[in-house]
């Protein structure tokens, strides 16, 4: 759609735009398009069944945030270059307290506005336009012909639960806004502005109080560390899908091989996935065959997928509600690990084995890491990489085995890729394991390719391998265990056996 021929709104200044065809904008024209429209009927939704899980935590924040004034914006689009924008997604602590996901109306807003009781959920959206407003035809950013409809506000407030407001009423908010609103200031910029706009005519000096509005994004982050009934079954179908993805890449294995940008094609086939199943990736594919492995965040995945070397795919689909899987899988191209590549799977295999072995409710977070690098450094240290012991290089001051994984073991896992970002220390890093979390365990062993101290056999290897995991009552449940991770089931996998491929 998106393309030199099309028509924008009459400006007499010039602008982005201005070099493309002009639209029509007579008075005639103006009239002429406003008429002969059918009525559209808008049966309301049913009530959707994340919406009863947002309205509980709508509670939570409430609870913690009496007699206080919340904002939390789904935030606008965001512009690309010119007149173009990236693909749009809500702030995630909005779509975690209104259950809207993927089909939320950009630009809408969610204030909890304090009561005697606790607080009154309002959603501002732009709500569906007429087709006798200029903005329907002339306006290719939110205009109905270029962006197609949008819900009404009964529409939404049936779908959701909450009570719907027009977006131009929300300037009496603004207006409004004192000492004891908070806002998630990373939503909207403009909306930011305004209410620290608005909040300076309060007097004192210090009255935006952004150390406020941090609290509120920590709180917001910490209603996230423990997930209910219905993010985790999000989350399992998240990594039920992923796991199709992958198994297209296998599937697509001999054309990836024979295409000089064949990276290009393994991310292509994920992403067709994650399109078709999901709402899009829940972050840029890592495509990263031999030695790019060890480049922690390779996303350019232009080079060529090589038979004899490994390929390390980092990928996760994200469902229409943003929850999202984090797998990563690392495959030898030809169907056959080497000896040395299994090697070094098998070890990487093992410190996560280690790291899950300990999860279970009441342990300290960073404990899982721990587990893990007790096997990285005695593996290290086996194969004389080392210049200590494990035992030595495990001293905090040491750490000779990080050289080969300088990333963590684990992070949050949720409607953010790294959910929870905010969370105190306390709670996440130094935090007891509750049932009900959802978390990665991701060592990984990576080779550079120039590095002096490993022998020449091991670099350019790169290995990693990444599940995802929930805490349950008794311990822990590896959401991802059916995605094969062992040496010689990806070998399986890899053959095409029934069982390695989910038939059996
Ligand atoms: N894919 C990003 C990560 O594993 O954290
Ligand atoms: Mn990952
Ligand atoms: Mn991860």
């Amino acid at each position: 759609m998106r393309d030199n021929n099309y028509m924008t709104e009459p400006q007499s200044a010039p602008r982005a735009t201005s070099n493309r065809s002009a639209l029509p904008n007579s008075a005639i024209f103006a009239e002429y398009i406003a008429s002969n429209w059918a009525e559209i009927a808008d049966p309301l939704p049913q009530l959707r069944e994340h919406a009863v899980f947002a309205a509980g935590r709508r509670a939570r924040i409430s609870a913690l945030h009496p007699g206080q004034r919340l904002i939390l914006p789904a935030g606008d689009l965001k512009t690309r270059s010119n007149d173009t924008e990236y693909p749009y997604r809500a702030h995630s602590a909005f779509a975690h307290l209104t259950g809207w996901g993927s089909d939320t109306v950009a630009g809408s807003v969610l204030v909890m506005e304090p009561t005697a009781e606790g607080h009154i959920a309002t959603v501002y959206l732009r709500e569906s336009a007429k087709h006798g407003t200029n903005e329907f035809y002339a306006n290719p950013t939110i205009g109905e012909f270029w962006q197609g409809r949008r819900p009404s506000l009964a529409h939404v407030a049936a779908d959701l639960g909450v009570a719907t407001a027009s977006l131009a009423d929300f300037a009496e908010v603004l207006d409004s806004t004192d000492a004891h609103t908070l806002l998630v200031r990373d939503g909207d910029r403009d909306v930011t502005d305004q209410v620290d706009g608005r909040r300076t005519v309060y007097a004192d000096t210090d009255i935006i109080d952004s150390d406020a509005d941090s609290e509120l994004a920590r709180d917001l982050s910490e209603l996230r560390l423990v997930k209910d009934s219905f993010e985790i079954s999000e989350m399992r179908a998240a990594i039920a899908a992923t796991r199709l993805g992958f198994d297209d890449v296998i599937a697509d294995l001999p054309q990836i091989v024979a295409h000089p940008r064949g990276e290009r094609l393994v991310e292509g086939t994920f992403n067709r996935r994650a399109r078709s199943d999901g709402n899009t990736v829940g972050y840029d594919t890592i495509a990263a065959s031999g030695a790019h492995a060890c480049i922690l965040h390779w996303t350019r995945n232009d080079g060529p997928v090589v038979p004899g070397e490994l390929i390390l795919l980092d990928a996760g689909i994200e469902l229409e509600s943003y929850y999202t899987a984090d797998i990563t899988r690392t495959f030898p191209i030809s169907g056959a690990f080497t000896e040395v590549q299994r090697r070094v799977y098998e070890a990487v295999r093992e410190a996560a084995d280690a790291a899950f072995a300990v999860v279970r409710p009441g342990i300290v977070f960073r404990e899982i890491h721990a587990a893990a690098m007790v096997v990285i450094a005695a593996k290290t240290a086996e194969w004389g990489l080392l210049p200590v012991s494990a035992d030595q290089s495990l001293e905090p001051d040491h750490q000779y085995h990080r050289r080969y994984m300088v990333h963590g073991t684990s992070h949050h896992l949720g409607i953010d890729v790294h959910d929870c970002a905010q969370a105190r220390r306390e709670l996440y890093l130094e935090g007891a394991l509750e049932a009900g979390m959802v978390f990665t365990i991701e060592p990984g062993l990576y080779f550079q390719p120039d590095d002096l101290t490993v022998p020449r056999e091991y670099r350019g290897i790169g290995v990693r391998i990444e599940d995802n995991i929930l805490v349950t009552e008794s311990g822990a449940e590896n959401l991802s265990v059916s995605i094969p991770r062992t040496a010689d089931d990806i070998e399986a996998w890899l053959r095409g056996e029934a069982r390695l491929r989910g038939e059996a």
